[in-house]
């Protein structure tokens, strides 16, 4: 699918999507959603009612074949799977500790979870081990993060974690909805990348951005997963993903674990992305991924800034509070393996010409 969109007439560059890889729209995908169509329009009910079909169970399957755990299990959207995971595994007498920029879906399920909140410095080992010290009495311990994170393309200290979670005897589940498809040898997202897939208790990642399709799925040992079909009520008590969407996430699956040259494609063109920028004298915060910020500070300018790409023929939407923290309003370009050099480049002088003009 071509990175561009429609407004109003005029066709701009779309540098505000999760479409990573370019697969959404990928004829193989629409292909085999047409075929999964076949079999239904809708599952008709819950998984645990009679929503599971044996390409559901296959799909979950390849799944866990791919992250190399022992089971997989789908969920409805990557929204649906954090806070479901985190409401199913902690309680009232629980702590949980949130790196202080995690997801949304995040915090709504730590919030409605009932276990206490430990919100920790982003992407800050040290005080996660401070508030760990300090939690002694909670009966049970969990740290989560994101991987790469949706708003700051910068990535989470994984070792660091893992050793702290170990330490403290806490669960560690890792949200890798933005690197998965983009990290790790076949796109199994960014702790095995760094060889630490054995050391996440439960991963989560979505199928609806680099996957370009819809839905997510919680990756793990056997029992968490069993744990999670028998208590996680965003599993439990919600109609089944599509025949269609399974069939096309089957077929997306095949093309991201075979990616590996849209892989460093898209990470070589986003990291002289983020250097043209830094050359321009723009602040892209920690950025190392395909994640690009350009902070801009003020809402007014954020949005001043979104217009002036806009009338350049490109599209960077503005950021604001409470999506990310006050002050630091800004414009979240995301590259994607479909743009060309040229689109980069076109965006690249739109970025300069906007940023004189905000
Ligand atoms: C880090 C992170 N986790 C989860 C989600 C939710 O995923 P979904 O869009 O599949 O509900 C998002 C969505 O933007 C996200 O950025």
């Amino acid at each position: 699918m071509a990175p561009v969109v429609e407004r109003e007439g005029r066709r701009l560059i779309n540098l505000s999507s999760n479409n990573y890889l370019g697969l959404a729209g990928h004829l193989a995908i629409e292909a085999a959603m047409s075929e999964g169509a076949r079999r239904g329009a809708g599952s008709t009910a819950s998984r645990l009612v009679a929503g599971t079909d044996p390409e559901t169970l296959a799909l979950e399957q390849e799944l866990a074949a791919w992250k190399g755990t022992e089971a997989a299990l789908l969920f409805g959207s990557g929204y649906l799977a954090n806070f479901g995971v985190l409401t199913a595994l902690v309680g009232r007498g629980d702590a949980v500790f949130s790196d202080s920029l995690n997801h949304a879906s995040i915090i709504d399920g730590c919030r409605l979870s009932g276990a206490t909140i430990h919100r920790y410095r982003h992407c800050d080992a040290g005080h996660l081990a401070m508030l760990l010290e300090s939690a002694g009495d909670a009966s049970r311990k969990l740290v989560v993060t994101e991987s790469v994170f949706s708003m700051d393309g910068d990535v989470a200290p994984l070792a660091e974690l893992a050793d702290l979670a170990d330490r403290h005897d806490a669960a560690l589940v890792v949200d890798e909805a933005h690197a998965a498809g983009v990290f790790g040898p076949r796109g199994e997202g960014l702790a095995r990348e760094l060889d630490l897939g054995d050391r996440v208790d439960l991963t989560i990642g979505t199928l609806g951005k680099a996957f370009g399709v819809y839905g997510a799925y919680v990756a793990g040992a056997q029992v968490w997963i069993d744990w999670l079909v028998n208590t996680c009520r965003p599993f439990v008590f919600t109609t089944a993903l599509p025949p269609a969407v399974v069939s096309g996430v089957r077929a997306a699956l095949e093309l991201v674990a075979e990616a590996s040259e849209l892989r460093d494609s898209l990470r070589s063109r986003a990291q002289l992305f983020r250097s043209r920028l830094a050359a321009l004298g723009l602040d892209t915060a920690g950025s190392t991924t395909q994640i690009v910020p350009v902070l801009v500070g003020a809402n007014e300018r954020a949005l001043a800034f979104s217009e002036a790409l806009e009338r350049n023929g490109v599209l960077g939407v503005a950021i604001r509070p409470p999506t990310v923290p006050e002050g630091t309003a800004r414009i979240r370009l995301s590259l994607t393996a479909a743009h060309t050099d040229d689109q980069l480049e076109q965006a690249l002088s739109a970025v300069e010409a906007a940023a004189r003009a905000a």
